[in-house]
């Protein structure tokens, strides 16, 4: 007789230690290699914050603020909503997880754009809700029919936008029909993981659209443009009922005392943000259309990463990139994700699809 394991479990993938980028460059004999998998910041935190995370170390004999009062107030202020509109959380997918548990449970169904972020099947399977993913249309959010697919047993609803792993972003006008047709009793989280890198004015802002409606959460993070993806913070803007179950259902203590402090003093640097999200824009357009040159099919991007729509080839051309010390994300028998880097990580990658994409056709 072994442990009874929850069923549900047998579908999912363990995470286990593996080979990492300092592995990698040593196998090959390289100083280091340029991992671009990860749509991390390139830059490490912002300057003004390196210092703010030391003296925060110094306190870590005690437990966090577990209501984080001090990021709570500075987020509010922030987003310009009330402190009862705002909950911490162990980085977006730490609120997914609180979201799932106060939301769905079993025979429920929760509807997400597929391709999208590979952690929402992941943790609506382990929510014992059933997953319903509806495919990207022309590497989007095909809007019209994820309204279609909402019926009465939907509790809950993904809109990734900027979308990951293709970039793409969906307009105002389509976003607030959709949330039209979704019932009220549906609610819709819309993850804006990579909202500072968005210059589409086109693109909403998810927090004017969830001022108006109860049944939206905006989900961001301090992982991406404010380079604490370690540090694991992210927050959710709703109406007080669903902050307060959010809130209900987290683990005690879950964002650390560092992460906290970091988080509020990156919130203060907004200078110091504008700067790096400035070049990690000017660089993304740079390698779209370096590799639009090349003949690949690139969708227009509002994130800090690429999507090489390469099918098939996929995986051969991210093993042959790994052979050459560049780690970038396939997705088999769909495309390529790659991060935007620093300039010369880059032109490294440039030079490698150069290498093995070859001439443009034609
Ligand atoms: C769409 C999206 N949401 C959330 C996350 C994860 O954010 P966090 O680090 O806050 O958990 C990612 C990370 O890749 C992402 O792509």
């Amino acid at each position: 007789m072994s442990v009874h394991l929850r069923p549900v479990l047998g579908g999912l993938k363990a995470y286990k230690p593996g080979r990492s980028p300092a592995d990698i460059a040593r196998e090959l004999g390289l100083d280091a290699a340029v991992k671009l998998a990860s749509n991390e910041s390139a830059y490490g935190p912002l300057p003004s914050v390196l210092d703010v995370i030391a003296a925060a170390a110094a306190g870590i004999n005690r437990y966090p603020d577990m209501a984080a009062t001090e990021l709570t107030t500075a987020l509010a202020k922030h987003c310009a909503v009330s402190t009862d509109q705002v909950a911490i959380g162990c980085g977006s997918v730490g609120l997914y997880q609180q979201l799932l548990a106060a939301v769905v449970g079993p025979g429920d169904e929760v509807l997400y754009a597929w391709r999208s972020f590979e952690v929402y099947p992941i943790l609506v399977g382990l929510s014992g809700a059933t997953a319903v993913p509806v495919p990207l249309r022309d590497a989007t959010h095909d809007l019209e029919t994820m309204a279609a697919a909402v019926h009465d047993r939907t509790r809950m609803i993904f809109v990734c936008n900027p979308n990951n792993p293709t970039g793409t972003a969906v307009h105002a006008a389509d976003l607030e029909r959709f949330l039209d047709a979704v019932p009220d009793d549906v609610l819709v989280i819309i993850d804006e993981a990579y909202r500072e890198f968005v210059t589409d004015p086109d693109v909403p802002d998810g927090l004017e659209l969830a001022a108006g409606r109860d049944n939206v959460a905006v989900l961001r993070t301090m992982s991406k443009a404010y380079g604490l993806a370690g540090l694991r913070v992210g927050y959710c803007v709703s109406a007080p009922p669903v902050i307060e179950a959010l809130r209900k259902v987290q683990l005690p203590f879950t964002v650390s005392t560092v992460a906290q402090a970091a988080a509020v003093a990156s919130l203060a640097a907004g200078d110091e943000l504008l700067e790096r999200v400035r070049a990690t824009v000017a660089e993304r357009s740079r390698v779209a259309d370096a590799l639009r040159g090349l003949g690949v099919d690139v969708p227009a991007t509002e994130a800090n990463f690429v999507w090489l729509s390469l099918g098939s080839d996929a995986v051969p051309f991210a093993t042959s990139c790994e052979q050459r010390g560049l780690i970038v994300r396939p997705f088999d028998g769909d495309g390529v994700r790659v991060t935007v880097g620093a300039p010369e990580e880059n032109d490294r990658f440039l030079s490698v699809a150069a290498d093995l994409l070859g001439p443009p056709p034609g």
